[in-house]
């Protein structure tokens, strides 16, 4: 459980921020009951990596890895948004130059209201076709095997990254550029354990963000936060929100 004393230096720490960042991970969607990656009950413990998620895998057994997708896609589109993703909407709209950096392809962000979303690792709404590139959104569209482009008749693929991939440069780049530039990014229910993205909580850091983490138990980011809240992210989250809405109430920040 976070301490009300935690609350409040995170609260202090991200009002007087100027740039405020949010670089989020699959801990946020856990309370949507979506599967995170690693530990115990994680996709990688059922599945693996090379076998479902790399384009040599894609290669070597589409059917495989489509079926993966699919299940994915369809535990997505049954889930709905949690407290951590309308938290982190409301400070888009209490924060003018706020903005959301994350790795997580659901598309809950989105949904909870977040418009400044920068997707790192694409999504599992849309498709992209591996013959003449187009991507077409396919949310809650059910695909039947094999799922063929309608523009050339080549096979899609999901448009998220697989290991091995570069990550979409548009996005990389805004990310670096808010990462830079940010002087508090929360980092939140990420492992900080995949690169590039991870990347982006040190070079915050060296540009003078404050780190903020919010994660059920110390990570790899931890040594680089001027706090870390151990807690569920749909519980911290609001709290922080609530603290500083009260705050400006009372004329406390601004
Ligand atoms: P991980 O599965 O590596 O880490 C999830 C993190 O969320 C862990 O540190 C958990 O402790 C934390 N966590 C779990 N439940 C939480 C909760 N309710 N509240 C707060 N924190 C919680 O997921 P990511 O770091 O997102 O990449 O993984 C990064 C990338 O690795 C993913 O985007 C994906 C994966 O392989 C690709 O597919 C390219």
């Amino acid at each position: 459980m976070a301490s009300g004393e935690e609350i409040r230096r995170a609260t202090e720490l991200l009002a007087r921020a100027r740039r405020p960042v949010a670089f989020t991970g699959a801990g946020v969607s856990a309370e949507s009951g979506i599967p995170t990656f690693r530990g115990s009950g994680g996709l990688w413990e059922n599945y693996r990596v090379e076998d479902v998620a790399t384009p040599e895998a894609f290669e070597r057994n589409p059917r495989l890895v489509w079926e993966f997708y699919n299940l994915r896609r369809e535990a997505v589109f049954r889930a709905e948004p949690n407290p951590a993703h309308r938290a982190l909407a409301r400070l888009e709209e209490l924060f003018p130059n706020f903005v959301l950096i994350t790795q997580n392809v659901d598309r809950l962000h989105q949904r909870a209201g977040s418009k400044k979303v920068i997707e790192l690792h694409g999504n599992l709404c849309e498709v992209r076709c591996t013959g003449c590139g187009r991507t077409f959104d396919k949310t809650g569209v059910r695909l039947e095997w094999p799922p063929r482009c309608a523009e050339c008749g080549e096979l899609l693929r999901p448009a998220v990254v697989w290991f091995g991939e570069a990550l979409p440069l548009d996005a990389w780049r805004a990310a670096e550029e808010a990462a830079n530039a940010s002087d508090c990014m929360l980092v939140i229910g990420t492992s900080a354990q995949v690169y590039p993205a991870a990347g982006l909580i040190a070079m915050a850091r060296r540009h003078g963000a404050a780190i903020v983490e919010v994660n059920l138990e110390p990570t790899a980011a931890s040594e680089m936060a001027a706090i870390s809240i151990y807690g569920k992210a749909a519980e911290v989250l609001p709290q922080i929100v609530e603290a500083i809405e009260w705050a400006r109430q009372s004329g406390e920040m601004r």
